[in-house]
C-alpha cells in the first residue's frame, strides 16, 4: 500500500529538480501526478516514463491563470478530480538589491510569488470539492531569513510564507490542509549556476552547513511526501526548514 493511493496530484516545476522527484516519489507512493511546467520536453518524458495510467503532463507556466485552467481540466479529465497541489515552480537570480532591474524583480514575484497564489487560488476549489487535501507551497530557508545577493527572490519566499499561513487557515473549513517547504542548498540546476565549479560548491557546503553537504531533491521530495500523506494529517500552516542545520544558528568552526 502507498502513502498516496487513490489521490490526484498537481506539482508545478514537475520538469526536473525538486519537482521531477516528487512526481517520481508521488507515484511510487500510488498518487496519479499531473505535471506542469514549461520545459515541456523533459516534462513529457517524465510523464511517459511514470506511464499514461499514472502521470499527465500540461503545459503550465504558474504566470497565467489560464494555462492554470488548462491545468485544472487535464486534471479532472484524465483523473476525475484533484485532491492535492505542490506548488514547486520558481526561479532564482542573483543580484544586490540596489542593482537588481525592476523586471528582474517583478519577474521573480511573478514565477515564486503570483505563481503559488494562482495555484491557490485555481486549485483550492477542486481539492475542497473532492472532500479535502493538501497544498504544499515550496519557500526557501529565505523565506524565514535573509540573504545577501537574493533580495527578490529572498522577498518572494516570505510572501510564499504569508500565503501559506492564511491559505491555511481560509482552507482549513474545507479539509484542506496547506503547508511549506523551505529547502536550503539542495543540488539542482537552480543551485549549479553556469560556470562555477562543482568542487568549489562541495568544499563551501561543507563548511557552512552543519550537516557537511548540499541537500539531495529526493529529500525535499521526502519532506512534500509527508506533508502530503495523512502522516502529517494534524499540521497546517506551518513552514518546514529542510537545511542540514544552516539556519539553526551561527557556526563558528
Ligand atoms: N535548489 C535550491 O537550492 C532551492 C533552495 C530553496 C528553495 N528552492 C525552491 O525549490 C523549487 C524547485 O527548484 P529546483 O531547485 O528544483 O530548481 P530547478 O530550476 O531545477 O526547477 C525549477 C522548475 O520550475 C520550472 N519553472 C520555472 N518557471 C516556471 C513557470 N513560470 N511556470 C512553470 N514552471 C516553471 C522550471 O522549468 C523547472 O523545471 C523552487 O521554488 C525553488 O525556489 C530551491
Amino acid at each position: 500500500m502507498g502513502k498516496l493511493d487513490g489521490r490526484v496530484v498537481v506539482i508545478t516545476g514537475a520538469a526536473r529538480g525538486q519537482g521531477e522527484q516528487e512526481a517520481r516519489l508521488f507515484a511510487a507512493e500510488g498518487a496519479k501526478v499531473v505535471l506542469g511546467d514549461v520545459l515541456d520536453a523533459p516534462g513529457e518524458a517524465l510523464a511517459k516514463e511514470l506511464g499514461e495510467e499514472r502521470a499527465a503532463y500540461v503545459h503550465l507556466d504558474v504566470t497565467r491563470e489560464a494555462d492554470w485552467a488548462g491545468a485544472v481540466a487535464v486534471a479532472k479529465d484524465r483523473f476525475g478530480r484533484i485532491d492535492g497541489l505542490v506548488n514547486n515552480a520558481g526561479i532564482l537570480r542573483f543580484n544586490e538589491l540596489v542593482s537588481t532591474p525592476l523586471e528582474e524583480f517583478q519577474a521573480l514575484v511573478q514565477v515564486n510569488q503570483v505563481g503559488c497564489f494562482l495555484g491557490i487560488k485555481s486549485v483550492a476549489p477542486e481539492i475542497g470539492a473532492a472532500g479535502g487535501g493538501t497544498i504544499v507551497n515550496t519557500a526557501s530557508y529565505t523565506g524565514l531569513t535573509g540573504m545577501a545577493g537574493v533580495g527578490a527572490y529572498a522577498a518572494t519566499k516570505h510572501a510564499v510564507l504569508g500565503l501559506t499561513r492564511v491559505a491555511a487557515l481560509e482552507l482549513a473549513p474545507r479539509g484542506i490542509r496547506v503547508n511549506a517547504v523551505c529547502p536550503g542548498a539542495i543540488d539542482t540546476a537552480m543551485s549549479n549556476p553556469e560556470g562555477v565549479d562543482p568542487a568549489a560548491t562541495a568544499e563551501l557546503y561543507r563548511g557552512l552547513v552543519p550537516l557537511g553537504r548540499i541537500g539531495r531533491p529526493e529529500e525535499v521530495a521526502a519532506l512534500a511526501l509527508f506533508l502530503t500523506a495523512d502522516d502529517s494529517s494534524y499540521i497546517t500552516g506551518q513552514p518546514f526548514v529542510i537545511d542540514g542545520g544552516w539556519l539553526a544558528g551561527v557556526k563558528l568552526f
